[in-house]
């Protein structure tokens, strides 16, 4: 459930129109609803209640610092994967010692800088990785807790570009290597091994997945104690998928995920983390948008809109279902349209042959479930202005990133001596 419901006609993000928004703003505009974002945090909370557990944001969903507030004001962790978004859950407010630190390449610089800012954990990804914490800890002085991530080997049954958890793909430490890679760690200054880590993908849309990677950390963690190891956390990462379309047969409940953690890892008295992010943020945002044109073609009508590729990278890059829905409500969708933007590539296509109802230039639209992997993935591509973000609280709202103009965009780049 989210809060960007129509209200006797227009589309409101909680008690605001969003046409009232795109007014203030213009478009293309991505707009959160707060109260949303508080709702999925909660749903994963409670989810896990009667655990020891800490819910971290993936904050690679969607990394704006008034999202990241909005959530750590409610007591949750982050999950970063760069010390830019380090970084920016520390400008929220976030300490230290709720930020988990993942990825399969962290650099010197950022061990360095996280480690004496205060982290949580790192989810170490290989050996030399192992290496490189050993030797920037024991410069500093300091211990690093880490959990080793593991690859289960496991099919995650989603998009072959968002699934992490077989053994050809990139992450983690084959899971028939874990011990020993743990006994390597236990072995080596500045590190205090605290648990283990697993991501198998994003997107998943049933449990089955999650329980054999989680039912493999299980025995895992057996072992590894019995091998002299004080596992006492266990990251499962995220991966919870979400409804992209009222069509869709809807993923897992998070309560239902809960049950499913508690039931393959409750008896190992253990801290559990977990790390959302699409579905906290997926559908707690939309990308609001203009018709700019109606233009017939040979055998189709394109509906031509102002967002573009560069904005939403997700149909082009994952061929992503989003719902693109009226700001004014409409039981008529009588309209097929090619959805498409400005870009001037094919892949600039958002929905092919969509159903919708009928659109005039100047009407706005809404691309649904666009709070995950949206404005993060935005770029620049055409010279297209980056994305501004909105904020909606209750009847409120607030610009959280502006629009770049285009004077700004320009002065970025430099014109050297010789020129
Ligand atoms: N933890 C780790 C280690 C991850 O790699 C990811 C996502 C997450 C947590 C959060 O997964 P989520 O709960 O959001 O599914 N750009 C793609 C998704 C890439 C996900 C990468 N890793 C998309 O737009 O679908």
């Amino acid at each position: 459930m989210d809060h960007f419901t129509y209200r006797d006609g227009p589309l409101c993000a909680e008690n605001v129109r969003l046409s009232d928004i795109a007014q203030a703003v213009g478009t293309p505009v991505y707009v959160y609803s707060t109260a949303t974002l508080q709702r999925h945090f909660k749903l994963f909370d409670d989810a896990l209640a009667g655990l020891p557990h800490l819910v971290c944001f993936a904050v690679k969903s969607n990394s704006n610092i008034a999202v990241l507030k909005t959530l750590g004001d409610l007591g949750a962790g982050m999950d970063v994967v760069s010390l830019g978004e380090y970084l920016r859950a520390k400008a929220a407010g976030v300490p230290g010692d709720r930020i988990v630190f993942s990825g399969v390449g962290k650099t010197a610089e950022e061990i360095r800088t996280t480690l004496q800012g205060g982290i949580r954990q790192f989810n170490v990804e290989s050996e030399p990785e192992l290496d490189a914490i050993s030797a920037i800890a024991t410069e500093l002085g300091l211990t690093a807790p880490i959990a080793v991530r593991v690859n289960p080997d496991v099919d995650a049954h989603t998009h072959a570009k968002i699934a992490t958890g077989k053994s050809e793909n990139k992450f983690g430490i084959p899971i028939s290597r874990a011990r020993a890679v743990y006994a390597y760690a236990a072995g080596l200054p500045g590190i205090d091994v605290v648990g283990i880590d697993v991501h198998i993908g994003s997107q998943l849309t049933e449990l089955a997945p999650f329980r054999a990677a989680y039912t493999k950390v299980a025995e895992l963690t057996e072992v590894l104690r019995a091998d002299g190891h004080a596992i006492r956390r266990l990251d499962l990462g995220g991966g919870l998928g979400i409804p992209y379309s009222r069509d869709n047969n809807a993923p897992p409940l998070p309560s239902e995920y809960g049950a499913m953690v508690k039931e393959t890892l409750g008896h190992l008295d253990v801290e559990i983390e977990i790390e959302p992010g699409r579905l906290i943020s997926g559908n707690a945002g939309v990308l609001v948008s203009r018709v700019i044109y109606l233009k017939e073609g040979e055998d189709r009508r394109f509906l031509i809109v102002d967002a573009a590729m560069n904005d939403l990278i997700r149909p082009a890059m994952y061929e992503a279902h989003h719902d693109i829905i009226p700001l004014v409500e409409s039981k008529d969708p009588s309209a097929i349209y090619d959805v498409v933007g400005p870009v001037c590539e094919t892949g600039d296509t958002f929905a092919r042959g969509r159903a919708m109802a009928p659109q005039q230039a100047g009407d706005l639209v809404a691309f649904r479930s666009a709070g995950a992997y949206g404005a993060v993935m935005a770029s620049e591509y055409n010279s297209r202005p980056l994305v501004p973000e909105v904020l909606v609280n209750g009847d409120q709202f607030a610009v959280i990133r502006a629009r770049p103009s285009y004077e700004e965009m320009i002065a970025r780049d430099t014109i050297p001596a010789w020129l």
